[in-house]
């Protein structure tokens, strides 16, 4: 069989981990894929910049869309971020080309995910992003396969690996707020715009994903509840260890009979409970079925390789031609249910 041809847009943490990743464990990537999978085309701004990566031998796009329209690549993957502008006109142009798409672009799927995946869904072409969600952790797949069969009531978890880390070195190494937040800079876990992170937008993209999947129905991103942890001191999250509790942020999605009921604040979490001690770049989902129970997934939720093993988890399903619906089956077509706003609960 031929190789899966990837075009690679953008090149920055998420593209330039996927590409290192997919060369690095190229022979096993082949031997589960049933076929090689190689990134032939690649778009990014800046062709000088040194990713510590050869580029040698790659076709060379500054637009995007050129790379999705390139009749040479079979699958893109969208790492550019962003839910609007050059992102979104690429994953566009790729699905109406008919060809599926792999991103790891949470903004773009909370804000247009139904609309992306009406599209995707009409041209039977796959839309996947497990990299969109808790990095590493495999949760859409856990959501949409493993846990298939239940009816969710809740999912709750730690969603931005950024202000998990800050809040745990604030708690461990007596740092500063924004000392924390540049060490998470330097890792390369935080967003372009760091304020995505610490205000909570980024947890909340990632929480109205869980929820779409979770209770089958688009989410109204917008409805959303949001707060950050701008405002959380060192005293805080040392007063609240004193009475036995750990400050987290949580996103957390609940099913009423009234409606979705979604928010994303930092929260006092008894240190029993299992979210309180994940810490640092770690995430956690805990999805709560009504036959499965409460099934707690760990793992690392930012940084390149993470982020690059649910990106090429992705491609080797693509490779293996599995194909399932984007949100499930019809699921784009359904008006959101009602979100609950916030005085209301
Ligand atoms: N900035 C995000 C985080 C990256 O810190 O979790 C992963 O989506």
């Amino acid at each position: 069989t031929r190789p899966l041809a990837v075009g690679l847009a953008g090149l920055g943490t998420v593209g330039a981990g996927t590409l290192e990743l997919l060369r690095k464990n190229a022979e096993l990537i082949a031997a589960r894929a049933g076929r090689a999978v190689t990134v032939t085309a690649v778009a990014a701004r800046d062709r000088t910049r040194d990713r510590g990566l050869s580029i040698e031998g790659l076709r060379w796009y500054d637009d995007a869309t050129a790379l999705a329209n390139d009749p040479a690549v079979d699958v893109v993957v969208e790492a550019i971020g962003g839910s609007e502008g050059t992102a979104r006109a690429t994953v566009e142009a790729a699905l109406a080309a008919g060809k599926p798409v792999v991103t790891a672009n949470k903004a773009l799927l909370a804000v247009h995910g139904a609309a992306l995946a009406r599209t995707a869904e009409a041209k039977r072409v796959p839309l996947a992003f497990e990299a969109a969600v808790a990095g590493g952790i495999p949760v859409i797949k856990a959501l949409r396969e493993g846990l298939a069969a239940n009816r969710f009531t809740q999912v709750t978890g730690i969603l931005n690996g950024t202000c998990n880390y800050i809040l745990s070195t604030m708690r461990d190494r007596g740092r500063e707020f924004t000392e924390a937040l540049g060490e998470a800079q330097k890792l390369g876990y935080a967003e372009a715009d760091p304020s995505f992170d610490v205000d909570g937008i980024d947890a909340a993209h990632k929480l109205a994903i869980l929820a779409a999947l979770a209770f089958g129905r688009p989410v109204d991103f917008s409805a959303v509840h949001v707060e950050g942890i701008r405002n959380v001191s060192a005293l805080d999250i040392k007063l609240a260890e004193d009475l036995g509790y750990r400050i987290k942020l949580l996103g957390m999605a609940r099913w009423t009979e009234a409606g979705i009921e979604t928010r994303v604040h930092p929260c006092m979490v008894p240190a029993d409970y299992p979210l309180a001690r994940v810490d640092g770049v770690f995430n956690a989902v805990v999805a709560e079925g009504d036959f499965v129970g409460r099934v707690v997934l760990e793992g690392r939720g930012a940084g390149a390789g993470p982020t690059a093993s649910a990106v090429v988890a992705d491609l080797i399903d693509i490779a293996r031609e599995r194909h399932t619906p984007v949100w499930g089956a019809g699921l784009a077509d359904l008006s959101p249910v009602p979100s609950i706003p916030m005085e209301n609960r």
